[in-house]
C-alpha cells in the first residue's frame, strides 16, 4: 500500500501544469461510445477513474488505443452491455453510470451495475431515473444492477425538471435525450463546466444540444453520431487545490492551463481571506499572505463554491484569524477527514453539515488516513502547511483524481515522497 510521508513548513513556489479535467472525462469517455466511428480524445487526465473507464469499454467489446499519455483513440463498435461480467469492473467508480445514458441513447438497452465512487453520502440515483424514464425507458433496480430499456417504441424527446441540481443525472440523461426522437428540455439542470464540455462534445459528434451552462438544456435527438476529435477542459478542481496549497503555505504558485472564469468562486475567498490572487489568460498566481482572515463558504451547485473544493478551503482556514463557518449542502457525509486535521491540532467543530473552524497559528504533523479523494488531498495541503513530518495512508484515493500528484508538488517545492509499505 502506498503513502506519503510529507515533510511540512516550506511554502510552495513555482509553476504547476493542471490536467484535463477527470469529471469531464468521465461522462465524454462513456459518450465516445455513442459512435461506432473512432473519436480522438485529447488531454486526458492520466489518473485511476480514468483508466477503469477506459479498461470498462475494452472488456465491454469496444477497442482503446493509447496514442500518447494523455491522448486516446476510442471505438465504440461492438460494445454491448448485456454481458454483466463486461461491465462488473465499473462497480469501482461512480461513473460508470454513464454507460446507462449512453446506451440506452445508442441501442436502447444498457445494463450497468449500480454505481461506487468515493463514499461522501447517500447519493442515490433517482433523478438519473427519472430523465430516462421520461423518455420512455423502463427501468430496473435489481440485485444491485440497473437495466434500462426501451419497450415497442424508441426513445421520445420529453420536458423533464429535476428536483435536484445534479451533474450526472444532467450528463446522463442528456446524452440519451441526444439520441431520442423529438425534441427534450431538460430543467433546473447542472451547470458545472463539465457539463458544458460534455455538451460540446456530444455536439461535435453531431448531437443538437443547446444551452449546457445555464438552467435549461434543450436537445434535438439525431439518429446518429459520427467520428470526432476533442480536446477535454482543464481540471477546475485540481487547479484549485493547488490555488488552496499556495495560499496555505504561504508561497507563491503559478497555476498553468487553466480557464480562470471556472475559478471564480475560490478566487474570491482567497482574496477574502487577504491572499493576492492575479488572473492571466490561462493561468492563476496565488500569493500566500502571511496573515490570513476567516471568512465563511457554502457549497452550492455551480457557479457557487464547489462541494469537491470544500475539505481544501476548510483545511486552509484551520490557519486563518478568527473563527470560519463552512458549509456543505452538497453531500451529508464530507467532514470525516476532520478528525484526522485534529490530529495535527486544527480546531474544529462539526455541527450537522456545518464545520466551525477556529484558526490557530500551525498545525504539527501527524499519521493520517485519507477518507476520500478531494479530503486526501486536502490533508497532504495541512501536512504541506505543518511543522515537522507527516504521512498519509489511503492515496489510492487521491490516485483516483490527481495526476502525479507528488511529483507535481515537488515541482513547487514540496517535501512529500511516496512510500511502498
Ligand atoms: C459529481 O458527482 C462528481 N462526480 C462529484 O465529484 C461531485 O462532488 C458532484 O458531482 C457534485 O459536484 C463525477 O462527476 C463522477 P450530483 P454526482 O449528482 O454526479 C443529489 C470528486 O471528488 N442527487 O451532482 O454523483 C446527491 O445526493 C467527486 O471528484 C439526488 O438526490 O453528484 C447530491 O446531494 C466526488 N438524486 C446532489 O444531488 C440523484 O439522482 C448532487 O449530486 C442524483 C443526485
Amino acid at each position: 500500500m502506498e503513502k506519503y510521508v510529507i515533510r511540512g513548513g516550506r511554502p510552495l513556489k513555482g509553476t504547476v501544469q493542471v490536467s484535463g479535467a477527470k469529471n469531464a472525462a468521465l461522462g465524454i469517455i462513456a459518450a465516445s461510445i455513442m459512435t461506432d466511428d473512432p473519436v480522438l480524445i485529447e488531454n486526458m487526465p492520466n489518473v485511476n477513474d480514468i483508466g477503469v473507464m477506459l479498461d470498462a469499454i475494452v472488456s465491454m467489446g469496444g477497442s482503446v488505443e493509447k496514442k500518447d499519455a494523455h491522448t486516446y483513440l476510442i471505438c465504440g463498435n461492438g460494445v454491448s452491455t448485456e454481458d454483466a461480467e463486461g461491465t462488473d469492473i465499473l462497480r469501482r467508480i461512480r461513473a460508470g453510470y454513464y454507460f446507462i445514458g449512453a446506451m440506452l441513447g445508442k441501442n436502447g438497452y444498457a445494463c450497468v451495475p449500480l454505481p461506487g465512487g468515493c463514499n461522501i453520502g447517500s447519493r442515490p440515483i433517482d433523478q438519473h431515473i427519472k430523465g430516462f424514464t421520461a423518455l420512455g425507458a423502463d427501468v430496473r433496480v435489481e440485485n444491485g444492477v440497473v437495466t434500462a430499456k426501451v419497450g415497442d417504441t424508441p426513445l421520445h424527446g420529453a420536458h423533464i425538471y429535476f428536483d435536484v441540481v445534479s451533474v450526472g443525472a444532467t450528463i446522463n440523461v442528456m446524452m440519451a435525450a441526444s439520441m431520442a426522437d423529438g425534441q427534450t428540455i431538460l430543467e433546473n439542470v447542472a451547470k458545472e463546466p463539465h457539463i458544458v464540455d460534455a455538451a460540446n462534445f456530444l455536439n461535435s459528434m453531431g448531437a443538437n444540444i443547446r444551452g449546457a451552462g445555464t438552467d435549461t438544456i434543450r436537445i434535438r435527438g439525431v439518429k446518429k453520431f459520427h467520428k470526432s476529435s476533442y480536446a477535454i477542459i482543464p481540471d477546475q478542481i485540481e487547479a484549485g487545490t493547488f490555488m488552496c496549497m499556495a495560499a496555505m503555505t504561504r508561497g507563491d504558485v503559478i497555476v498553468n492551463n487553466v480557464i480562470p472564469k471556472h475559478l471564480e468562486s475560490i478566487t474570491a475567498k482567497l482574496r477574502e481571506m487577504g491572499n493576492v490572487v492575479f488572473e492571466y489568460d490561462e493561468a492563476v498566481e496565488v500569493i500566500g499572505e502571511a496573515v490570513q482572515r476567516r471568512t465563511d463558504v457554502k457549497t452550492l451547485p455551480y457557479p457557487g463554491f464547489p462541494t469537491d473544493m470544500q475539505p481544501q478551503i476548510t483545511t486552509a482556514l484551520c490557519l486563518a484569524k478568527g473563527t470560519s463557518i463552512v458549509t456543505e449542502s452538497i453531500f451529508e457525509s464530507r467532514f470525516k477527514y476532520v478528525d484526522e486535521l485534529r490530529l495535527m491540532g486544527a480546531n474544529i467543530t462539526i455541527n450537522g453539515n456545518v464545520a466551525i473552524i477556529s484558526g490557530i497559528d500551525r498545525l504539527s504533523g501527524a499519521y493520517m488516513t485519507a477518507p476520500d479523494l478531494r479530503a486526501g488531498a486536502a490533508l497532504v495541503m495541512a501536512a504541506l502547511a505543518a511543522n515537522g513530518q507527516s504521512t498519509v495512508e489511503n492515496i489510492s484515493y487521491i490516485l483516483r483524481g490527481y495526476e502525479n500528484f507528488d511529483e507535481k508538488l515537488r515541482g513547487i517545492g514540496g517535501d512529500i515522497v511516496c512510500i511502498d509499505s
